[in-house]
């Protein structure tokens, strides 16, 4: 397993909204919460030390939610680093209800992303959010009121900039007749190219791209299969060729692998150093 030099900067760095300096390689904070993403996390001391660890590391980029937990996460985060280090990037995300564990339902209502946001600040200890996400686009809310409501959290300082999740081009499109869009989090992986014609548009947009569930490659890390050849070729972890992966594949990717283990998030910080080449790359999935 590739862990020589533990550094999320040997990732490259990606300008976030222009004024932003965040190394490609982040951390995904919705896995250091209890099963489901419900409530505490088993081990509170691991949790901890994960994300003091993503620190030393170099990860300058942590994403986040008010639904992971709900409020476990973003109040594991400021336990663990308040008062923040300087140039780190909390992204968080609102627009969804938690009614019990593996439960999402959508709530896109202005006043209740509202609360979200005002929520996100208290429990994060901060006066402007970064980066905030709408988690979802809620099908059965005016998409203008939910667009017009982060309109207003932006004029009013209460975030800086703002992303969107899980989205057509076509939406992206509609939000950006109402705000920049500097950030898409849609789910993209190695078994799950789905999102490709997003991909591609943040690209040539200079949009950030946030894989999430960055780590799953499918069939493709079986015994002898491609991934697991090329991972012993590289002293590395299919898991590691899974995110040196997607680093390749383009300069806006920003991949947030999440873990609840020091252990796994020292390996996956790893990928950073790992670079691919062409061939490699072709192989595993270009
Ligand atoms: N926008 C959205 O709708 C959305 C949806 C889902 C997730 N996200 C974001 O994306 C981030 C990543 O997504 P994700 O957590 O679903 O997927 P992921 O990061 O690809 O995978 C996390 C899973 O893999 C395990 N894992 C992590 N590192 C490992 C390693 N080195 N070896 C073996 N197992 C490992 C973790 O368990 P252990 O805890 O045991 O390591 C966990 O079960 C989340 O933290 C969250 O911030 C966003």
């Amino acid at each position: 397993m590739t862990t020589a030099t533990l550094d999320a900067a040997q990732s490259g760095t990606f300008l976030l909204g222009g004024d932003l300096p965040v190394h490609r390689l982040g951390f995904g904070a919705m896995r250091i919460t209890g099963k489901g993403i419900w409530g505490p996390p088993a081990d509170h001391a691991e949790s901890l030390a994960v994300l003091r660890r993503t620190i030393e590391l170099g990860v300058n980029l942590i994403d986040t939610a008010e639904a992971y937990g709900p409020y476990v996460s973003e109040e594991l985060i400021a336990e663990a680093l308040y008062p923040y280090p300087k140039g780190l990037v909390i992204a968080t995300k609102g627009g969804l209800e938690r009614t019990g564990p593996d439960q999402w339902p959508v709530n896109g209502r202005p006043e209740r992303l509202r609360q979200g946001v005002e929520g996100s600040l208290r429990r994060l200890r901060l006066d402007r959010i970064d980066l905030w996400q709408l988690h979802r686009v809620d099908p059965n809310v005016p998409e203008d009121d939910q667009f017009g409501a982060i309109r207003e959290f932006q004029r009013e300082g209460k975030i800086h900039h703002v992303g969107l999740s899980e989205v057509t081009v076509e939406q992206i499109e509609r939000a950006r007749k109402f705000f920049d869009v500097v950030s898409v989090q849609n789910r993209y992986n190695l078994a799950d190219l789905e999102w490709e014609n997003v991909l591609d548009y943040c690209d040539a947009e200079n949009i950030a791209f946030i894989p999430w569930f960055p780590l799953a490659t499918g069939k493709l890390a079986e015994k002898g299969g491609p991934l697991a050849r090329i991972a012993e070729r590289h002293h590395a972890t299919p898991a590691q060729i899974a995110l040196a992966w997607l680093l390749k594949r383009s300069s806006v990717m920003l991949p947030i692998p999440g873990t609840s283990k020091v252990k796994h998030l020292e390996e996956n910080i790893g990928a950073a150093g790992i670079s691919l080449t062409h061939e490699e790359f072709m192989e595993i999935g270009g």
